[in-house]
């Protein structure tokens, strides 16, 4: 096959962020007084921190008790703690056959692009050292609406001039893989096959991902 770029999402993708998303949940929600476990932080995979919020306050039976302003205050206090953790991480964060994958599409001449929903993304990509592979970057502070809306994948892939049905975009959340097929692209899921049937097809890791299939 003959795509022309890989659009890649970052956490849960290519760097191992989930879970420091967890811990500041999880710690939000013990100030809250309930308890959120690592299955509710499924739920949360792929979401924009807001709503992302709106379903942590559901876990605990507060979805209406508190005003937006004060809903506000929470994501930024959670965000705070997130960005504390992700300040130290390093390429050891980088997960398995990511790096690799990435430099076999630069040596093919694939365009390469991030197509993520984190506000984070550019910090995270420096402090792994992964930021050069990008051609384009598309991240929270970019787009206004959220994955399963294609926004996130489109607009890297007209940034580069690339049409679509010519896009590769690797996933690990359902919101995602959903925003890729409505798009037209192909829908690598990254993850276990029973959680990703958005997917065209699943790969439990970018390692076993078959570059020569694809591109
Ligand atoms: C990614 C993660 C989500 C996270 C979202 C926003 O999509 O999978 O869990 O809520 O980004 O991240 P941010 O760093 O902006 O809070
Ligand atoms: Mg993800």
């Amino acid at each position: 096959m003959s795509n022309k770029c890989a659009i890649f999402d970052l956490d849960g993708v290519l760097v191992d962020t989930a879970r420091y998303h967890y811990l500041a949940w999880k710690e939000l929600a013990e100030k809250l007084g309930f308890e959120f476990t690592i299955e509710h932080n499924e739920m949360l995979k792929g979401v924009s921190r807001m709503t992302s919020l709106d379903i942590l306050l559901e876990v605990g039976n507060l979805k209406d008790a508190f005003t937006e302003e004060e809903k506000v205050k929470m994501a930024t206090e959670k965000n705070n703690r997130y960005v504390e953790y992700i300040s130290n991480i390093d390429e050891s964060e980088i997960l398995d056959g990511a790096l690799s994958l990435l430099q076999e599409l630069k040596q093919k001449g694939i365009k390469v692009a991030l197509g993520s929903a984190s506000k984070n993304a550019q910090i995270i990509l420096k402090n792994v050292g992964i930021e050069e592979y990008f051609d384009v970057i598309v991240d929270g502070n970019s787009v206004s609406k959220a994955k399963p809306d294609p926004e996130v994948f489109t607009l890297g892939a007209e940034t580069l001039g690339i049409s679509y049905d010519e896009c590769v975009v690797f996933e690990d959340s359902q919101a995602g893989l959903e925003a890729a097929k409505i798009a037209g692209m192909l829908a690598i899921g990254v993850g276990q096959e029973k959680d990703l049937t958005n997917a065209d097809v699943v790969y439990s890791t970018l390692k076993d991902f078959d570059i020569e299939r694809y591109f």
